[in-house]
């Protein structure tokens, strides 16, 4: 298991927006799943530094808080590139040649699932169907479904995203 003791610091106005937000949710029941989207949501990413004091509010362990938030591909332990890119791997975009075009994507972005491009641009994350099946294969830019993708529409997208961030 990585060092669930992180010594990465936050500024202070992370901490107190993340301070904020465990104050908000730790009453509720099954407050850790809420508070970890909201911690997501908020900043882009759960960083380690929070897993101590989520798990003093909740009353966990911190490898109990570690072990949730690696166990859901969803959330990130970095901070995230300008754009994210979401590949579907489920089995209809698997079927319809999604992994010959993920390979293409990571090659020419020279990045693997969850790192980020050196400029910054683009975060390339897995991502377990989209609902868009019948468009395989399929895949997100943001908040923003995209299906029958080939590698020259990808290149496309990137190339837009890249322009607008
Ligand atoms: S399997 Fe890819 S969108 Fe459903």
């Amino acid at each position: 298991m990585a060092n669930v003791l992180s010594t990465e610091t936050l500024d202070a106005e992370v901490l107190d927006k993340v301070q904020a937000l465990i104050a908000q949710h730790k009453d509720m029941p099954g407050a850790l799943l809420p508070l970890l989207h909201s911690i997501q949501d908020g900043i882009g990413y759960v960083p380690e530094a929070c897993y101590l004091p989520i798990s003093k509010a909740l009353a966990l362990s911190v490898a109990e808080v570690h072990g949730v938030v690696t166990f859901y591909h969803h959330f990130r332990s970095h901070p995230a590139g300008r754009h994210i890119l979401q590949i579907c791997r489920a089995e209809s975009c698997q079927a319809m040649g999604s992994e010959k075009l993920e390979a293409n994507i990571k090659s020419s972005l020279g990045i693997d699932y969850h790192q980020t491009t050196a400029d910054g641009a683009i975060t390339l994350e897995p991502v377990y169907c989209l609902g868009n099946c019948a468009c395989s294969p399929a895949l997100m830019m943001d908040d923003e479904v995209y299906g029958r993708m080939n590698s020259q529409k990808v290149a496309e997208l990137i190339s837009d995203a890249r322009a607008t961030s």
